[in-house]
């Protein structure tokens, strides 16, 4: 039965009651509620022809399903996009008293030609008068057609307050596309970006365009986010950005280095939310890769979503980048289990803890020392983590995690990525539900987000560190699982 308690079910990371799932999509804040729409596919486990799936929060940690929310019709299936608040009634499709949220998503049609199967994209939109509850299609969809681009997809919609206009930007194979609309109904052309620049291992998809104000100082920078796949500095599906500025009608990058927002291999497709409230930005990706996502071994769904996570523009010596930090409301989930103000590493240190697969760890240690966190089980499953100065990199190793054999590429290789050895104590912020992990370091700086399929919990946790350093304000949280109503719901029935 299911009762969010199957083998490997996400116990605080969003997943679907059942079936596939993949990219967040339509993120929006309104009227108290955090949406969640989601490509799904309700007749099987894995891709099929899409759907907008939807899911409500006031915290953006405990969810609500809803009904799906957006069906495919005779223009295609459902795939990625956003969804606006259109406050002023631009779109017509409301009333000023009641503003609508208007969707903005591709239309991917499958059409047979000679012989072959082809597809064709366009932009479709659809509008809710009831905060998200029922969509109307417009009825003069689709309002962005193909110029014969095959790629030609996920559009990113916000308001861009200087010209008072509608912005979309949208992915065309190795570029993107930016266009303009006074209604979300009449798209113009600006410009394109991104042919010449960044990582172009694979397809563009998933853009998000915002501004960020720098940390300290102040200054205002836009942020464009693209999904790549594949690509990606470990193996496949990755999400790079880069940092420069927006002008109403082109985006210029400041840098031609390449910037991921998560080093590791499962954070894909990831957009963030418009309309918060304090102009916080929020990100939430798909958990998983398109290597292997459609293999992993979990039973009646798959797919989950990373934890949300605020994004911070922070500018070092020059250099600008994103800090990623967990939204503060998943503290709520936490009780402490067990504290430490110094840990010394001059003999490995054990820790037992019945259930590690849904747990938070921190600690303070330097980056110019070595240390390493095995969680083990009794299966002789383990996985790694280790930073390795004489290196410059980190490593998180899932080769024995647990079940790993369902795609030769989930785990052929050793997981690492490059990071700048400072004599800097920094905080590590280790966050491990049923199947995922997620690693924070210094502040966010980097970030690390994997799948794992172990088969019993991890119950032991060892430490060590060559360089027989001492970790300070050690802290084991136990996380509560945010399923917790429904399985109480699903028993009584
Ligand atoms: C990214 C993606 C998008 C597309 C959607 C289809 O994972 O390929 O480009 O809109 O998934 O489900």
């Amino acid at each position: 039965m299911d009762n969010y308690h199957e083998q490997f079910r996400p116990q605080f990371h969003f997943s679907p009651k059942e079936k596939w799932m993949n990219d967040p999509n339509g993120l929006v804040y309104n009227d108290g509620i955090y949406h969640l729409f989601y490509q799904y596919h309700p007749e099987d486990t894995v891709w099929g022809p899409m759907h907008w799936g939807h899911a409500i929060s006031e915290d953006l940690i405990t969810w609500k399903h809803k009904p799906i929310a957006i069906f495919p019709d005779e223009l295609g299936d459902i795939f990625s996009g956003s969804i606006v608040l259109d406050i002023t009634n631009s779109s017509g499709l409301g009333s000023e008293d009641n503003p609508p949220l208007v969707a903005i998503f591709t239309y991917h049609l499958i059409e047979g030609e000679k012989g072959g199967r082809t597809y064709h994209q366009t932009q479709g939109i659809a509008f809710s008068l009831d905060n998200g509850d029922t969509w109307i299609k417009y009825d003069a969809n689709p309002v962005l057609k193909n110029a014969d681009i095959k790629d030609f997809r996920d559009p990113k919609v916000f308001w861009y307050d200087e010209t008072k206009q509608w912005i979309m930007i949208l992915v065309a194979g190795d570029h993107t596309k930016f266009y303009k609309s006074d209604n979300l109904k009449n798209w113009t052309y600006l410009s394109d970006f991104g042919k010449e620049v960044g990582a172009h291992g694979g397809v563009w998809e998933c853009p998000d365009l915002f501004k960020l104000k720098v940390k300290d100082t102040g200054e205002e920078k836009w942020i464009l986010l693209i999904s790549i796949n594949p690509g990606a500095p470990n193996g496949g599906s990755g999400t790079q950005y880069f940092i420069g500025n927006f002008d109403g009608k082109r985006f210029v990058a400041d840098h031609d280095d390449i910037k991921w927002i998560d080093v590791g291999a499962d954070n894909y497709a990831g957009v963030t939310y418009n309309n918060t409230p304090n102009e916080k930005r929020i990100f939430i990706g798909w958990m998983s890769n398109w290597y292997y996502g459609q293999k992993t071994p979990t039973k009646n769904w798959r797919g989950s979503m990373t934890l949300p996570r605020e994004l911070s523009l922070i500018v070092e010596d020059g250099v600008y980048f994103l800090e990623s930090k967990v939204i503060d409301s998943f503290n709520n989930q936490l009780s402490n289990v067990f504290e430490e103000k110094c840990i010394n590493l001059e003999n490995p240190f054990n820790l037992k803890h019945q259930n590690f697969n849904q747990t938070e760890i921190k600690f303070i240690t330097n980056l110019s020392k070595g240390i390493q966190l095995e969680f083990k089980n009794g299966k002789d499953e383990y996985l790694l983590f280790y930073i390795d100065p004489s290196k410059k990199e980190m490593s998180l190793d899932r080769r024995k995690s647990g079940l790993v054999g369902f795609e030769n590429r989930f785990a052929d290789s050793l997981h690492t990525f490059p990071y700048k050895v400072l004599d800097k104590e920094v905080d590590i912020r280790i966050i491990v539900d049923w199947s995922s992990i997620e690693l924070f370091i210094d502040n966010g700086k980097y970030v690390m987000t994997e799948q794992i399929f172990p088969t019993v919990f991890y119950n032991i946790l060892q430490i060590s560190s060559v360089d027989s350093i001492s970790i300070k304000n050690f802290k084991l949280n136990s996380v509560k699982s945010i399923w917790k109503e429904q399985t109480k719901k699903l028993i009584k029935n």
